[in-house]
């Protein structure tokens, strides 16, 4: 590491992200604050519901600086949901223990022309207030990271009220239902779009993406339901805050990943764990970053399998403008020792 590297407290993560390459890459963990952790698991107890404790600005900013006062992150997360957003405009949404997000289905076009983008800001207003709250505590070298569901994985959610497993489910409703699809998805570019100028605004460094059902998608389904809406939102955004650097993980994808960052126009791409980082980079613009791709499962493990395959990737990704990260979030099994580890490793402490 430089000299100037120690001493000037330029944040790695932005850095990065304008498609520097440092000596050692910024490092910080999707669902880095969450149940894995106890004293998450004590302060969720404070609130009634998933939400309610998400539109808690007080709650939300602690959730957030948890991992921070526990391992020297170069970034923080903003603590809330990609959900947040089909709640602000209108749908119901819960959250049920154990069985992850159920949100009333959307039905047809009536229901798709009554969702309200405009009311964004306002509702969501606790958001960018616990972004401001963060900020001002957060050490002048530590990014601060805002983030959105991408239009795609947040429709999968709305149109039959459950994720994942319903996604081939919701490709036959956006086949049956074309006009309306097409509808959701620009309403929800739109939204996307506010929501994320509004994070950077209250202060947010970088805003992330997250298309977690990105996966198996047909090629002229991935152009429309992913690509095009993302390239929409960043050319929004880059529209109001030229200088607004933007994350876009497009997760089981990495196969488009290259033609992805390129039409889309983001600064760094999300790789999920599947994804050969090398292999990656060979298509990629070397000003565009990537993000990943640690297999979240050895922060169950640890030891010396955790150590080995942090070198392999940090090797893989040398030389290259990288964010060292997981693949896909930790989960609630993993080991807080194994984290700290990780991060010690990554930044040459070990
Ligand atoms: O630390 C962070 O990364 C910030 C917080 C964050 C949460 N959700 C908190 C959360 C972030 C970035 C998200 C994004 C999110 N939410 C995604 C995209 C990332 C991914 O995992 O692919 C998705 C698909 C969701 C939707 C969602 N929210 C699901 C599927 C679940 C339930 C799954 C589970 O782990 O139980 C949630 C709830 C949720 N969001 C929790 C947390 C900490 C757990 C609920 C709780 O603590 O009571």
């Amino acid at each position: 590491m430089t000299d100037i590297e120690n001493k000037i407290p330029t944040k790695r993560l932005v850095r990065t992200l304008q498609g520097e390459v440092l000596q050692r890459p910024p490092i910080w963990l999707m669902r880095q604050a969450g149940r894995y952790l106890p004293e998450y698991r004590e302060l969720r107890r404070r609130a009634p519901t998933f939400l309610d404790f998400c539109y808690s600005p007080s709650l939300a900013v602690e959730a957030t600086l948890q991992p921070l006062r526990r391992y020297p992150l170069d970034a923080a997360i903003i603590f809330s949901d990609i959900l947040v957003i089909p709640d602000a405009m209108g749908r119901k949404v819960g959250f049920e223990e154990g069985e992850g997000p159920r949100l009333e289905p959307l039905g047809d076009r009536a229901a798709v022309a009554a969702l309200r983008p405009e009311h964004i800001t306002t509702r969501l207003g606790p958001v960018y207030e616990a972004l401001e709250r963060v900020r001002a505590s957060l050490e002048p070298s530590t990014s601060l990271i805002g983030f959105a569901g991408a239009p795609w994985t947040i429709a999968t959610y709305m149109i039959l009220g459950k994720g994942g497993p319903s996604k081939a489910e919701a490709r036959l409703w956006a086949y049956q239902n074309q006009e309306a699809f097409h509808a959701l998805l620009d309403i929800l570019s739109q939204a996307i779009s506010t929501h994320l100028i509004a994070q950077i605004d209250a202060g947010a460094d970088a805003v992330q993406i997250f298309d977690s059902w990105a996966d198996d998608l047909p090629a002229s389904f991935f152009q429309r339901a992913v690509i095009d809406p993302t390239k929409k939102i960043v050319a929004a955004v880059r529209a109001a805050r030229p200088q607004a650097l933007i994350i876009g993980f497009p997760r089981g994808a990495s196969a488009r990943a290259s033609d992805y960052a390129h039409e889309t126009g983001i600064s760094g791409v999300g790789l999920d764990t599947g994804a050969d980082i090398a292999r990656v980079r060979e298509k990629l613009d070397p000003k565009i970053a990537t993000q990943g791709n640690l297999d979240p499962q050895l922060m169950i493990i640890g030891g010396d399998m955790l150590l080995k395959e942090t070198d392999r990737l940090l090797a893989a990704a040398a030389g290259t403008p990288h964010i060292f990260n997981l693949g896909h979030g930790i989960t609630p099994q993993a080991d807080p020792a194994n984290v700290e580890m990780l991060v010690a490793h990554v930044q040459g402490a070990s």
